[in-house]
């Protein structure tokens, strides 16, 4: 799944409803694409109770963060923003502030003992309950808390309040019961739900109406995906490819141990399934995955990625890779750059272990000594950082359809697109807008980006 921070995600300030409150909120979304999916259901709520979103945190009476856990890093950012949120509050205690989201669910302890100006503390399985919480805080100044997790909460019934775009999430279950033992998602997260398959396809009917031209299905382990009538991820991908077929549709994330080859059949029969998998080793050697209960020997992963490539050729791969697991040696080393080598990925994720408390890998000795666990990732992104320019530069010359999404991030001159195999291609403006599909002769390329030109 991707990961960074994501900013603010960019929102025109939405016209004021009927049922205005007069009151604005801000939020700032960190961690994966399911939380920024949960920002989206988070402001549908509010907008229920009267809240108008807001893109200025100088304007607004409510601060949302909505938080990840999956880091330490991750979570330090969220303190250092809370320093400057204390100031805020202290010049206006009017502000409601709120915690939301991973950290909320972990560390709401901490939070409450803590970090005594926050008001509101929500972990992601009680977003319905924001506007009463908010209301209370308002009228008695009483913390509003709500962190217990659900077994059937989707939010299925609600329309996410979506950014303006040509790209949109549907999130199709949430959860995870794989505990890898270095993850605390199952622990934020839950467990594994999913929704309906009719209600998904419902909404991809509608997003289509909108002018919405990619979606993205969503989920921690999408192949776990199965609805009440036993439908499974194969099922609910075909059935959206083909209601709406004019749109392109991604999914992320998948786990190797529940990868069909069912799925690769569907992905490889529809011309609007993308041609892209974004495919988590962990790592290359068999002892440490056992470790890491990951459920698969390198082997069957390998396995899984031949067919992928046999049965979709030119499809896009994508990885996550962990480096410096406990009691992992120069020989596991070895053999995660082995499989990087094989597998020959378009691109990775990648990062330093980081012990997290409750997780089973917690109670194994941290017993890789920082500088080595640096060193060992720095080995890994090298590595990858070469594959991905020798994977960039076998389409100079080639001609690709890319779906426009965006003004480049570097000059308004030009705009960004993607191939279906997940490639960002960056293309002169020439009379083109955001949300065309046009075909452009690939010209130069780098580890992460292609240039082309209009033919
Ligand atoms: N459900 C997704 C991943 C969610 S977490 C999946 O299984 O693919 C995203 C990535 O963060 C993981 O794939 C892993 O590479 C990394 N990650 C998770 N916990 C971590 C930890 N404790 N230390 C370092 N990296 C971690
Ligand atoms: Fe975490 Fe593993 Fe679940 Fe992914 S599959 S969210 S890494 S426990
Ligand atoms: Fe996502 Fe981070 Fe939570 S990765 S599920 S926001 S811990």
């Amino acid at each position: 799944m991707k990961f960074e921070i994501l900013n603010n995600p960019v929102q025109k300030p939405k016209v004021l409803t009927k049922n205005s409150n007069g009151k604005k909120v801000y939020i700032e979304t960190y961690g994966c694409q399911m939380n920024l999916s949960d920002s989206e259901i988070i402001i549908s709520v509010l907008g229920e109770s009267g809240y108008e979103e807001t893109e200025q945190i100088s304007d607004s009476d409510l601060i949302l963060l909505n938080t990840c856990s999956v880091r330490d890093n991750a979570e330090q950012r969220i303190f250092n923003r809370l320093e400057h949120l204390k100031n805020i509050k202290k010049r206006n205690p009017d502000t409601v502030v709120g915690i939301l989201g991973c950290m909320a669910e972990r560390l709401r302890n901490k939070l409450i003992d803590e970090y005594k100006f926050v008001d509101l503390i929500v972990g992601p399985d009680e977003y319905r309950k924001l506007p009463d919480l908010i209301d209370n805080i308002i009228e008695t100044g009483e913390k509003g808390i709500a962190v217990k997790l659900s077994k059937v909460e989707t939010y299925d019934d609600l329309i996410p309040s979506r950014k303006d775009g040509i790209t949109a999430w549907i999130s199709v279950m949430r959860g995870c019961d794989k505990f890898c033992t270095f993850c605390v998602v199952p622990f934020t997260r839950g467990r594994e739900r999913s929704r309906e398959l009719t209600s998904i396809v419902r909404e991809a009917e509608e997003l289509s109406k909108k002018g919405i031209k990619e979606i993205t299905l969503l989920g921690q382990n999408v192949n776990s995906y199965i609805d009440i009538e036993k439908n499974d991820f194969s099922d609910l991908l075909k059935a959206v490819a083909k209601a709406v077929p004019e749109i392109r549709i991604r999914y992320s994330t998948s786990h190797p141990y529940d990868l069909s080859l069912k799925l690769i059949e569907t992905m490889s029969e529809y011309d609007n399934i993308c041609k892209y998998i974004h495919l988590p080793v962990q790592s290359g050697s068999d002892r440490i995955l056992k470790l890491m209960n990951r459920l698969y020997t390198v082997e069957k992963y390998l396995g899984i990625i031949e067919k992928a490539k046999e049965m979709i050729p030119g499809v896009g791969l994508s990885t996550d890779i962990i480096a410096g697991f406990p009691s992992e040696n120069e020989d596991d080393q070895k053999k995660t750059l082995d499989v990087i080598e094989k597998v020959e990925y378009d691109g990775a994720y990648m990062f330093a272990y980081s012990p997290r408390e409750n997780t089973k890998a917690y109670k194994m000795a941290d017993d890789v000594p920082g500088k080595v666990k640096q060193r060992r990732l720095s080995e890994i992104i090298e590595l990858q950082r070469k594959i991905s320019i020798k994977q960039n530069k076998k389409l100079i010359g080639f001609t690709k359809e890319i779906l426009l999404e965006s003004v480049s991030k570097k000059s308004e001159d030009f705009l960004m697109g993607r191939t279906d195999c997940n490639k960002s291609v960056i293309i002169p403006k020439s009379g083109f807008n955001i949300g065309d599909k046009v075909l452009t002769k690939i010209e130069r390329v780098n580890s992460a980006t292609l240039f082309g030109t209009i033919i």
